[in-house]
């Protein structure tokens, strides 16, 4: 089993699935969720229509179509309002549940983003140690997942990850 982060652009990244932060609506935004739908291309968008909308904490699967992930799941994590209005927790859903259902669709390798650090503005440094905590809890439940990366955006995003690893 590796875990491991790594300072990239996610849509670069040959792996089973990647995970993408992002909206209710799942139809398309800023950030790493429209990095994802442009490299993707339109028929991603087309197929998260069918899916009618995720709630907060949970995740959905997709394929990859013009990227070099073969899926991606699609999972909305919480906007930051200071921290007492469960937004630990329900981040903490969004790893889980994006394993989980890459263990249920018997996905080897999953890469995710600093899922609401961005736009929904969750501080880094508290994000990314429930990051750890929720993915180090849940692989346990998970035999097929033989690779798992936090993908950095920035070199300050790794430094923090590796210091935490
Ligand atoms: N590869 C990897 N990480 C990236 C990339 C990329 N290509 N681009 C940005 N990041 P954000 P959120 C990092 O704002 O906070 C969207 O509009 C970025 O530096 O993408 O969960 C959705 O539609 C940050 O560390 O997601 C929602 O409305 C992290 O990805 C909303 O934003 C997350 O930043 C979701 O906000």
């Amino acid at each position: 089993m590796l875990l491991y982060a790594l300072h990239a652009d996610i849509t670069t990244l040959s792996v089973s699935a990647i995970v993408n932060a992002a909206k209710p609506s799942l139809l398309g935004g800023g950030g790493v969720d429209g990095a994802i739908h442009r490299a993707a291309g339109p028929q991603l968008l087309a197929e998260c229509r069918t899916l009618n909308a995720c709630p907060t904490g949970e995740a959905r699967l997709t394929a990859g179509y013009q990227l070099p992930a073969q899926h991606v799941i699609h999972t909305v994590g919480p906007i930051w309002h200071g921290g007492r209005h469960n937004e630990a927790a329900l981040l903490a859903a969004c790893y889980r549940n994006s394993l989980l259902l890459a263990q249920a669709h018997n996905l080897s390798s999953i890469a995710f983003p600093a899922i609401s650090t961005g736009v929904y503005g969750y501080p880094q440094d508290m994000a990314a140690r429930v990051a750890i905590r929720s993915v180090r809890d849940t692989l346990e439940a998970c035999p097929a997942i033989q690779e798992v990366i936090f993908c950095c955006f920035s070199a300050t995003d790794l430094a923090l990850y590796e210091s935490l690893l």
